[in-house]
C-alpha cells in the first residue's frame, strides 16, 4: 500500500526560503568560501542554495563530507561513520556546512570539530530544517530554512529507509495500521 505523505513546506516555499537564506549568507561576506555539503540528505538542498548564492553574486568552492549516524531506527546515535571525508584544504578558509535537518547535532558538532581541527578559519552551519527540542549536542544553526515540528520528515533530500528523497516537497508520513514505512538511514 503506498502511504499518504502531507506536505509539511511546499516547492514555493521551500525556494522562496532557499533564496532568502542565500541573501542572508551572502551579506556575511566570506574568505574564501568553502561549502560543504553533509550527505546525504543535503543534496537537493545544498544544490538549490548553492544556486542561489550563485544568483545572490557569491563565489564559493563546494565539496562534500557523507556521514552516518543511525544505526538503525529513526533515532539518532553517538555513533557517527565518516563515509567521505573532505578533500579539499580547509585551512585558512570560511566554511559553511549544509546539512538537512539539525536534530541532535551530533553529526554536525562532529562535522564542525573535525573542520576546525584541520584550521578552517570558521565553521558555520546552515540547516534546512531545526528541531531544537531533540538537541543533545551543544550546537546551534547560524542559518535555518524552517523550524520542524517533531514529525518524521521526508522529500527534498530526506528519506525513511531510503524512499522518499526525490519529493520536490517536504512532507511527514502518515502512520498507517499496521505500522509501514521503513527505517530513517540517518544520512
Ligand atoms: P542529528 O541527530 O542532528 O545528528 O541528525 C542526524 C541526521 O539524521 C540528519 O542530518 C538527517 O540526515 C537525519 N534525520 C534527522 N531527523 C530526520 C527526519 O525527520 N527525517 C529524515 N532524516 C532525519
Ligand atoms: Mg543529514
Amino acid at each position: 500500500m503506498t502511504p499518504t505523505i502531507n506536505t509539511l513546506f511546499d516547492e514555493d516555499a521551500i525556494a522562496a526560503r532557499v533564496s532568502d537564506l542565500a541573501g542572508e549568507i551572502a551579506v556575511s561576506d566570506p574568505h574564501r568560501l568553502l561549502i560543504v555539503a553533509v550527505l546525504k540528505g543535503s543534496f537537493i538542498f545544498a544544490a538549490d542554495l548553492v544556486r542561489e548564492m550563485h544568483r545572490a553574486g557569491m563565489t564559493l568552492e563546494m565539496e562534500f563530507m557523507h556521514l552516518s549516524s543511525y544505526g538503525a531506527g529513526t533515532e539518532g546515535s553517538d555513533n557517527i561513520r565518516v563515509l567521505r571525508d573532505v578533500e579539499s584544504d580547509v585551512n585558512d578558509r570560511d566554511i559553511i556546512l549544509v546539512d538537512d535537518i539539525l536534530e541532535s547535532g551530533r553529526t554536525l558538532k562532529f562535522a564542525k570539530e573535525r573542520l576546525l581541527g584541520r584550521g578552517a578559519r570558521s565553521v558555520r552551519v546552515a540547516a534546512l530544517l531545526d528541531k531544537p527540542e531533540k538537541r543533545k549536542a551543544a550546537i546551534s544553526a547560524d542559518y535555518v530554512g524552517f523550524a520542524c515540528p517533531d514529525k518524521f520528515v521526508v522529500g527534498y533530500g530526506m528519506d525513511m529507509g531510503h524512499a522518499w528523497r526525490q519529493l520536490p516537497f517536504i512532507g511527514y508520513v502518515v502512520p498507517q495500521e499496521p505500522a509501514g514505512g521503513g527505517e530513517a538511514t540517518g544520512e
